[in-house]
């Protein structure tokens, strides 16, 4: 092909660079959006590229343009078929996007469910596994008064245990409960034996908080007062609760120890891992013969057991956590993996 122009050979050189930037342009599409720019920047009516290109054949000189015409006609049916192949590639590919004019392929933003709290994850188990043992679920205030606290307990007052320095006291009377114990008495004062109940929650001491203290934490108490309860009973209902808890290879150990309101009354140890090492997880012991007077029970005719755990502790040593802090902090990342 023959031309007798300068000009005329330039834009012959444009066509063709326009050809190549177009054919790729609509190759490189990836959604319904990008098809629609590039359609408007080569095909469209106004100010497309291929127009521009259009009115360049009346600038050049009349024998040319017959040659310039012919290669613009095969550039702009390259072109137009390239856009058409391309938007039935997108169709295929996504047909809803054709529907809402919206790229639905975009990933979408991620909800983030939540969870349960490991401590109440810990507490439901626990519920059921003594459920399942027959013990019913009781409750008690947190705010005590030092009656259901202390006195009923057999703690007398001038005993240590009322210490205003380790207590939260909110009146002479009243105060956060330090035990899970009070529930005991408040579940006595209202029914006659048989009992078997467990009473979960929140109890307030003020100790300085540390990798295993903090100045709130919870428990798990339990009663069971029947005819001729016995240590053995005791002794079997915690060790199998560990197990259905913890796994069949739990080991646990009773010390004896002291508490105001049993007797005799044992220190309940939990092996904390294959290292050896055993952990306190909390107190038991036979319910005191004053306790079960104080409530109008005849110590004669009936017997009981109590317990009281530390959910954290049993919650740490199921998942091998040993700070007691993450409980109370919040971190999503701490939370999220239980
Ligand atoms: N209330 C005791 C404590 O908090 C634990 C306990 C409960 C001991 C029941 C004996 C019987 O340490």
């Amino acid at each position: 092909m023959s031309v007798t122009s300068k000009e005329t050979l330039i834009a012959l050189v444009e066509l063709g660079g326009l050809e190549a930037d177009g054919l790729q342009a609509f190759e490189a599409v990836a959604s319904i959006g990008d098809w629609e720019v590039a359609r408007v920047a080569f095909l469209g009516l106004k100010q497309g590229r291929l127009k521009t290109a259009q009115e360049v054949l009346k600038t050049l000189p009349g024998p040319d343009r017959r040659a310039y015409g012919q290669r613009f006609n095969a550039v702009k049916t390259a072109l137009e078929a390239a856009c058409e192949r391309e938007r039935e590639r997108l169709d295929q590919s996504a047909p809803v996007i054709k529907m809402l004019g919206e790229d639905l392929s975009v990933p979408g933003a991620h909800l983030g469910f939540g969870r349960r709290h490991p401590l109440t994850q810990t507490s439901e188990e626990l519920i059921d596994i003594f459920g399942r043992m027959g013990f019913e679920l009781a409750r008690g205030p947190e705010i005590e008064d030092t009656f259901h606290n202390f006195e009923a307990l057999n703690i007398p007052g001038d005993h240590p245990a009322r210490e205003p320095l380790d207590n939260f006291y909110l009146s002479p009377k009243s105060l956060l409960r330090s035990q899970t114990s009070t529930v005991q008495i408040r579940v006595m004062e209202a029914t006659q034996p048989p009992i078997r109940v467990v009473a979960l929650g929140r109890v307030y001491r003020p100790d300085a908080v540390d990798a295993t203290h903090s100045f709130m934490f919870h428990q798990i108490e339990g009663l069971y007062v029947d005819r001729g309860v016995t240590m053995a009973n005791l002794k079997s209902t915690l060790r199998q609760f560990a197990k259905s808890y913890l796994g069949q290879d739990v080991t646990v150990r009773f010390r004896p120890s002291f508490f105001p309101f049993t007797e005799p009354s044992v220190e309940v140890d939990m092996m904390w891992d294959s290292s050896g090492r055993w952990v306190e997880m909390g107190g038991a012991g036979m319910v005191d013969p004053n306790v079960l007077r104080s409530v109008g029970y005849d110590p004669d005719e009936v017997s009981g057991f109590a317990f009281g755990l530390g959910i954290e502790r049993l919650c740490m040593r199921r998942h091998g956590i040993d700070d007691i802090r993450p409980f109370y902090q919040n971190d999503v990342r701490f939370l999220s993996q239980f």
